[in-house]
């Protein structure tokens, strides 16, 4: 049962959210002030005022969702709607650092299953479960488009690639001893406080983190090459035994001549079973 069903469940009506100390109130509404000036119209700033006062308290707590519903002039209720809705959202206090294995087909088949299962024995949590220092939040994740690196954890969104449950376990040592971890790519890692903040939309200011944001993989970047009318020349895959064939324009078919690909050709089935190439089936009784 989500939290959002749980409070209506109950039946009760809500006592009013606490209210932030003065001078938190004060900074939290000049900052969320600055993001609803950014758009026309103000509830399109709902999601950037979540992460703001995420930012906060590390989750968004019934204080952060009445001041944004106060300022967008929206009720509790829809804020609580968009809240409960997006995973990115923490409903409830948790670590500074917020690891999360991906369990999404491809990287569970690579040994995203087996990353999370370790971790989970090794810290004695399930998932969204926290340390008890408050150092580390464990869960599984969704696909986050770095399939190619598969398996994936992020730490606080940045990525670790193609880890291996003794890797993954390495990392949430060094994370609650407070060792220094660098991601594989992108940004430098900062707490989950402030990765909310940069997610609201206020400028990252430390050091080279603008520089180290450009980290996507040459297989994610196919597409965009192409979308701005890069001509690619992709090497197409052998079939076994015969070297790959270069798609340089010089070397392409001309009309009319036979074109074969990969899957046009003859496959065989292993190339350590050499007795058993494949082909079709023998009919029965053949
Ligand atoms: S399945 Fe893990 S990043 Fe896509």
């Amino acid at each position: 049962m989500t939290e959002a069903r749980q409070e209506v469940s109950l039946g009760m009506p809500q006592l009013p959210a606490p209210a932030y100390p003065a001078e938190v109130r004060a900074r939290l509404e000049a900052d969320a002030k600055e993001v609803i000036a950014r758009y026309p119209d103000s509830r399109s700033a709902l999601l950037p005022l979540l992460h703001l006062v995420q930012s906060e308290e590390g989750y968004v707590s019934r204080t952060g969702m009445a001041l944004c519903a106060e300022l967008l002039g929206l009720t509790t209720a829809e804020v609580t709607a968009v809240a409960t809705f997006y995973t990115m959202y923490r409903r409830r206090p948790s670590g500074d650092y917020q690891v999360g294995v991906c369990t999404n087909t491809l990287c569970a088949v690579m040994g995203g299953d087996a990353i999370f299962d370790r971790l989970k024995q090794h810290l004695g949590l399930g998932n969204n479960e926290t340390t008890e220092d408050g150092k580390v939040t464990l869960e599984h994740i969704e696909c986050n488009a770095a399939c190619d690196f598969a398996p994936v954890v992020m730490v606080n969104w940045e990525f670790f690639d193609n880890q291996t449950p003794e890797s993954a376990t390495q990392l949430v040592d060094d994370l609650i001893a407070g060792r220094t971890v660098e991601p594989t790519r992108g940004a430098p890692l900062c707490s989950y406080k402030e990765t909310a903040r940069i997610l609201a939309g206020f400028p990252d200011q430390r050091p080279g983190a603008v520089e180290a944001t450009g980290g996507a993989g040459p297989a994610s970047l196919v597409g965009l090459r192409l979308a701005k009318g890069e001509e690619l020349h992709p090497k197409v895959v052998a079939p076994r035994g015969e070297s790959a064939r270069s798609e340089a324009p010089q070397d392409r078919p001309q009309p009319g001549a036979q074109h074969l690909s990969s899957h046009d050709a003859p496959q065989q089935t292993s190339a350590s079973d050499p007795d058993h190439p494949a082909g079709p089936a023998a009919e029965e009784g053949e």
